[in-house]
């Protein structure tokens, strides 16, 4: 298999052989916050600008699409137009903001656009037809472009109009090399991790988590859990958890997670102590609990100092770590410390190093260390569902190789 498309099995924009000029459409995940008009974070964008600049050395006529939101027709405020504007300032170059997702006055864009040039379509969720995955739309689509290249790895799970239709009916259909890069190194932690691998899993619910614990449970070393759905296990446990959230779904979920982890090869870490605040506020009254009992009148919104250490130290012996939802409530600072404290392990670590999930990312560019990780990835669901072993149907519909 040639190292291009290697953990991949399909083709990628490298296998193209264009003529100058000819038409490509990339399905980008441009789905970025924006902040008074601009872009608040641009992480997404400047992870497709190798594809965007390799088709450029092509000399192909560039065609960007890609959702922003989730609006259920045109609407001004999710418009790509910041995001043109900063991809503009990321190529150097002019980059045309099409008024339309499809239609005449895109079509007429599209034929203005000089070889190496670059077109960005409106919001595909302002048609209807792109979450329906809309065999019209997808042929509207289809028929704008030569070849259809998918970068957008954010939205590998999602079969809609631009991500699945569009490539059903336009060939060659391959990946781009932001989403080969994502398939490969997030595929190889579950498949050949170097070992210990060691797992962080935080954040509020372990309906959410649990195939990824299910999973993790399988195949690492260690499997160390921070954030609210600790207390669903705590809870499963009988332990006293006060006011804090107790995702009720989920206790009997943490029951068999623990009970699973007795036979399994993989150790189980809850937390050993806890920052308990009186109320989710960053002025309430906060104290630092050794055990993780949690009084009446308090509740669990970090984890506690023994705990980053213990964690911080299981991070620093591995060989392999992936990281996904912080350990508490970080957005707030009097309860920041444990994500900071595990941030910094992950940035200080030896071993390979992955980020996936949108919270953790934030939580890492909060901390000024998202350049201090082997790879952060730009997918929140794919990501998790690529690691739970599922298969994105933005993938399945490309070129096989
Ligand atoms: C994401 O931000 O996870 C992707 O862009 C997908 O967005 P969606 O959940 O609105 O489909």
């Amino acid at each position: 298999m040639p190292e291009s498309t290697a953990g991949l099995g399909k083709r990628t924009v490298r296998d193209l052989e264009l003529a100058e000029g000819e038409r490509v459409l990339v399905r980008v995940d441009f789905n970025v916050p924006l902040e008074d008009g601009r872009v608040a974070d641009d992480a997404r964008i400047r992870g497709a600008l190798p594809t965007i600049e390799l088709l450029r050395a092509m000399r192909a006529r560039l065609i960007l699409c890609s959702h922003l939101g989730r609006p259920k027709g045109p609407d001004p405020g999710t418009s790509l137009g910041p995001v043109s504007d900063r991809l503009g300032e990321l190529i150097d170059a002019p980059v045309e903001q099409a008024p339309a997702v499809v239609g005449p006055e895109v079509r007429r864009a599209v034929e203005r656009l000089q070889p190496g040039g670059v077109l960005v379509l409106e919001n595909t969720r302002w048609e209807p037809g792109e979450t329906d995955n809309d065999p019209e739309l997808s042929e509207q689509l289809a028929a704008l472009a030569d070849a259809y290249v998918d970068d957008a790895f954010g939205s590998a799970h999602r079969a809609h109009a631009s991500t699945v239709g569009v490539a059903e009916r336009l060939r060659p259909a391959v990946a781009g090399l932001l989403l080969e890069r994502e398939v490969s190194t997030l595929r190889s932690i579950v498949e050949a991790p170097e070992r210990p691998l060691v797992v962080l899993l935080g954040g509020a619910k372990v309906t959410e988590k649990i195939a990824l614990i299910d999973r993790f449970l399988d195949t690492a070393d260690e499997l160390l859990i921070g954030g609210a759905m600790c207390f669903s296990f705590f809870r499963a446990q009988g332990e006293p958890t006060g006011n804090s959230l107790v995702e009720e779904e989920g206790v009997e979920l943490a029951r068999r997670a623990v009970e699973k982890s007795e036979s399994s090869r993989c150790e189980l870490l809850l937390p050993l102590d806890l920052v308990l605040g009186a109320s989710f506020d960053a002025d309430a009254e906060r104290r630092v609990q050794e055990s993780t009992d949690v009084p009446d009148g308090w509740m669990g919104l970090d984890i506690g100092p023994a705990t980053a250490e213990a964690y911080g130290e299981q991070v620093a012996r591995a060989g392999t770590v992936f990281w996904n939802g912080p350990m508490g409530a970080f957005e707030l600072e009097p309860f920041a410390a444990g994500t900071r404290a595990v941030a910094e392990a992950v940035a200080r670590a030896s071993g390979t190093t992955v980020v996936g999930g949108g919270d953790s990312a934030a939580a890492l560019a909060e901390f000024h260390l998202d350049d201090a990780v082997d790879h952060l990835s730009t997918g929140g669901g794919a990501a998790l569902e690529l690691l739970e072993g599922k298969q994105l149907p933005g993938i399945e519909v490309l070129d096989d190789a």
